[in-house]
């Protein structure tokens, strides 16, 4: 079958962060259906070699291809900056492919920033993916990364506010006089009331969820892919590589009751 405005769109992460951007597309695309891949096994990938990044990553993205999605929608940072060159290669000519960083690095909220903060995991600072980008479009931000191991572990176990308030603190009182702070891997979003709240709304935060899915929509609209209208009503199904009472859990608490969650591991 060939893919038309009701195929499903592919959404996959390592885990629960990318059921931030699910749910956005939920939002802004009503009408979309979703297959959604966490690869909760392998989590966090942020601690990961590039290859195998990028060796689980491609397998994510075959097996959304074999139920013919229509687009994928890489919903993590760390797989992006690594994985996001073969991902493409091997999949553009067959299916719309689309990831949270080149919509957010093109924004019009950095002609406004003079210095930015970056918080992401070890395997997106290490690849320095959103320093070359920004430099690209935005030569007159000054920039400065760190990476944050601790928080993506923690969130996608389920945080204790008091024990993420004060690793929060500890990360972020590195920055000095950033105007804006972007939130550099998905799971973060979970976070980004609290991180508000720490800076007093003096730092803005980028609305990545925002601007990702903008982009996704505009150009299913112009491949005539984007669903308006459906026949039926469909629930998103949910895979994991493990079994994750969290997950599932979070995915109940966003997408109400009736979803299908299932376990699905490669070998
Ligand atoms: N959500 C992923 C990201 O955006 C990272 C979490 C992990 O380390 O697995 O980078």
């Amino acid at each position: 079958m060939k893919i038309n405005t009701l195929s499903p769109i592919g959404i996959f992460d390592s885990g629960i962060g990318g059921l931030i951007i699910a749910k956005e597309i939920k939002m802004q695309m009503p009408y979309e259906d979703f297959i959604y891949f966490g690869d909760t096994k392998n989590m966090p990938y942020g601690e990961k070699s590039k290859e195998f990044i990028i060796e689980n990553s491609m397998k994510i993205a075959s097996f959304l291809f074999e139920k013919k999605c229509k687009a994928l929608v890489i919903a993590c940072n760390s797989i992006v900056s690594n994985a996001l060159d073969t991902i493409y290669q091997e999949f553009h000519n067959k299916l719309l492919v689309f990831n949270v960083i080149d919509p957010v690095v093109k924004d019009k909220t950095f002609l406004f920033s003079k210095k930015i903060g970056i918080i992401a995991t070890p395997a997106t600072i290490r690849s320095n993916f959103y320093v070359n980008k920004i430099k690209e479009s935005h030569q007159h931000l000054d920039i400065d990364q760190i990476s944050t191991p601790l928080l993506a572990p923690i969130i996608e176990n389920g945080f204790d506010i008091k024990k993420v308030s004060f690793i929060i603190r500890n990360y972020l009182n590195h920055f000095k006089s950033i105007d804006t702070l972007l939130l550099a891997c998905t799971h973060y979003l979970f976070l980004k009331k609290k991180i508000e709240n720490f800076y007093l709304g003096k730092v803005h935060l980028i609305d990545i969820q925002k601007i990702v899915v903008q982009e996704i929509k505009k150009k299913l609209n112009e491949k005539k892919l984007l669903c308006i209208h459906s026949p039926y009503k469909k629930f998103p199904i949910f895979y994991t590589s493990s079994s994750s009472t969290f997950f599932e859990k979070k995915v109940r608490v966003i997408f109400g009751k009736k979803v299908c969650i299932k376990k699905h591991i490669f070998f």
